[in-house]
C-alpha cells in the first residue's frame, strides 16, 4: 500500500534517543538543509510513528522520529510549524533497527554507533537474531555476534536461572513454558543443561566459599544457592546452616525478616516463620501453595527447605519473580481459570498470608482484597476457603496467617466498636463453616519496634491498645 503523506505539527514530534541510532545530530548537515529549505527545495517526508506512551514521554509528544532527524531539525530552525510526514505502523519490526536501516542509506553509521545500536536492540529484545540486527545496521552476523556476546551470555544465564528456579520449585513444564514464553522443545533443551549449570557452584561450595560469595561470583540469587548447598540435608541440619534456632513451643517470635529470603514487600513475613510452618507441617519434596505470594518469601524459603512451591499473586513481576504466576482472585469470578486448576498434583500445604483487612490497603494494587468493605472482605474469605478445599486433597493442611483487626489507631480501647472489628475467632468461624478443622493456633507476634517512642507515648496517653498479635492457624 502506498504511504500517505500528511502535514504534522512540529510540536507533536520528538526525537526519541531510545530509537535514534546515531550518537549526535550532524549540525553542519542541518545548516545545509536549512539553506536548501530557504532556497525552496522540497525534501522527502520524514517518517514517524506514534509514541508508545505519549503521557510518559517527557514532552508528551504524539509521534517520534523514525527517519529524518536532520530534516526535522532544519524545519525547526526555520521556524516552520508543520512538516510533511509519513506515519508508519511497524507491528513486529523493532523501531530502532528500522531507524538504523534508513539512517545508513544516506550515511553509514560509525563503528561506535553500529555497536551501540546492536546492543540496544538486543537489550530491548533478546529474541532478535544476530542476522536480523546485522541486516539493519549493515554488518555481518559474525560482527553482531561479537558486539553482543556478553549480553547474549547474560541473557541466556538469566533464562537458564529462571528455568532452574521454576523447575526446582516443581512447576510443571507446560506452565514454565507458558510463563517464559518458550516453545516446549526449547524448554526441554534448556532443562537438559541444568545439571551442568550447577556444577561450578557445587565445586566452589566444596572449596568452602560461603553461600553469598558463591551467589555473587556466579550471579545466582542466594535462595537458589541455598537450595544446592542444603540438598539432601535433613530439616534440622538446614535450620542449623541457616542459623535459625528451631522454636520448640507454640510461640514463634522473630525480631525481623531474614533479608536473604523474599523481597521488601508490604506485609512481608519472616522466612523463619515460613520455615517453621514447613518444618512442623510438611515433609521434604512436599508441594506448598502460596495463593497470595507478595514478595516471594514462601518460594525462597521452600528452595532452602527442599519443598516444591507454586505461587500466585495479582502483582506480576515476570523478570524478577517468574515463579509467581499472575492471578487475580476476583470476588465476582468463579476462579475456574486458575493456572493450577487442572493439575493432578494437589498441594500438601497451603500457606495463606492474605493482606489484612484495611491495613496497608493503599500499599497494594487497587484490586487487592484489603480495599474491600468489611462485609466483602469476609465474603471473599468464605468463598476463598471453600475454593481452597476444592483444590486440596484429604491430607492437605492450611496454614492461615492473620491477626486481630481492631480500629485502634485513633480510639481508646474502651470506646472501640466491636462490630467493626475482625478478631481471630471470626476467621475461625468462617474456616469452620467452610469445612476446615483447626488443629493448632501458634502465636507469631509482629515486632512492636515499628512504633516509635513518640507514637507509643501518644497511645498511652489516649489509652489506645495496639495490636501486635499475629497467629498462624493450622487446619485440615
Ligand atoms: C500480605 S501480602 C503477602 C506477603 C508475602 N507473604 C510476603 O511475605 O512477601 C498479600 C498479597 O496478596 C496480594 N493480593 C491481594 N489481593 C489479591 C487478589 N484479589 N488477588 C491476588 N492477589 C492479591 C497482594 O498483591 C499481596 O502481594
Amino acid at each position: 500500500m502506498k504511504d500517505t503523506i500528511v502535514e504534522i505539527q512540529m510540536s507533536d514530534i520528538v526525537l526519541d534517543d531510545n530509537i535514534y541510532p546515531r550518537e549526535n545530530i550532524d549540525h553542519k548537515r542541518v545548516l545545509v538543509f536549512v539553506e536548501n529549505l530557504r532556497d525552496g527545495f522540497k525534501f522527502d517526508p520524514i517518517q514517524i510513528q506514534l509514541c508508545p506512551n505519549p503521557d510518559l514521554s517527557e514532552k508528551k509528544a504524539l509521534y517520534r522520529i523514525l527517519d529524518g532527524a536532520h530534516r526535522w531539525s532544519a524545519y525547526k530552525k526555520t521556524g516552520r510549524t508543520v512538516i510533511p510526514a509519513i506515519v508508519k505502523t511497524l507491528n513486529e519490526i523493532d523501531p530502532l533497527l528500522y531507524a538504523a536501516k534508513l539512517a545508513i542509506g544516506p550515511k553509514q553509521l560509525t563503528e561506535t554507533e553500529t555497536r551501540h545500536t546492536a546492543r540496544r536492540a538486543f537489550k530491548n529484545n533478546s529474541q532478535l537474531r544476530s542476522s536480523e540486527i546485522g541486516k539493519a545496521i549493515g554488518r555481518s552476523r559474525q560482527a553482531v555476534d561479537t558486539y553482543i556476546a556478553d549480553l547474549r551470555a547474560a541473557s541466556l544465564l538469566a533464562l537458564d536461572l529462571k528455568i532452574f528456579c521454576l523447575n526446582r520449585l516443581g512447576i510443571p513444564q507446560d506452565r514454565i513454558a507458558k510463563r517464559l514464553s518458550l516453545p516446549r522443545r526449547t524448554l526441554l533443551d534448556h532443562l537438559t543443561k541444568m545439571p551442568g549449570l550447577a556444577k561450578p557452584l557445587y565445586s566452589d561450595l566444596a572449596k568452602g566459599f560461603t553461600i553469598s560469595q558463591v551467589a555473587k561470583k556466579h550471579g545466582w540469587p542466594e535462595p537458589m544457592v541455598w537450595s544446592l548447598a542444603l540438598n539432601e540435608k535433613s530439616d534440622q541440619a538446614r535450620f542449623k546452616s541457616l542459623q535459625w534456632g528451631i522454636r520448640t513451643w507454640d510461640l514463634w517470635n522473630f525480631m525481623e525478616c531474614d533479608k536473604r529470603f523474599g523481597d521488601e514487600w508490604p506485609g512481608r513475613i519472616p522466612a523463619q516463620l515460613v520455615a517453621h510452618i514447613l518444618y512442623f507441617f510438611s515433609e521434604q519434596n512436599d508441594l506448598a501453595l502460596d495463593p497470595m505470594a507478595g514478595g516471594g518469601v514462601c518460594a525462597d524459603t521452600c528452595l532452602a527447605m527442599g519443598r516444591r512451591c507454586w505461587s500466585l499473586d495479582m502483582d506480576d513481576r515476570p523478570d524478577t519473580r517468574p515463579e509467581i504466576e499472575p492471578y487475580h482472585w476476583d470476588l465476582e469470578s468463579k476462579w475456574d481459570d486458575l493456572p493450577i486448576m487442572n493439575s493432578k498434583d494437589k498441594p500438601d500445604l497451603i500457606i495463606c498470608d492474605p493482606p489484612y483487612f484495611d491495613k496497608k490497603a493503599r500499599e497494594y494494587s487497587e484490586q487487592s482484597i484489603s480495599g474491600l468493605s468489611r462485609k466483602d472482605y469476609l465474603k471473599f474469605l468464605e468463598k476463598f476457603f471453600l475454593f481452597l478445599k476444592k483444590i486440596s486433597k484429604k491430607k492437605t493442611r492450611l496454614a492461615f496467617i492473620n491477626s486481630d483487626w481492631r480500629d485502634f489507631q485513633n480510639c481508646p480501647a474502651g470506646k472501640e466498636d466491636p462490630h467493626q472489628a475482625i478478631l481471630i475467632v471470626d476467621y475461625h468461624e468462617i474456616l469452620k463453616k467452610t469445612g476446615w478443622q483447626l488443629s493448632h493456633i501458634i502465636q507469631a507476634p509482629m515486632s512492636s519496634e515499628r512504633f516509635n517512642a513518640g507514637v507509643v507515648a501518644a497511645m498511652q496517653k489516649k489509652k489506645i491498645l495496639g495490636v501486635v498479635s499475629r497467629y498462624v492457624m493450622i487446619l485440615k
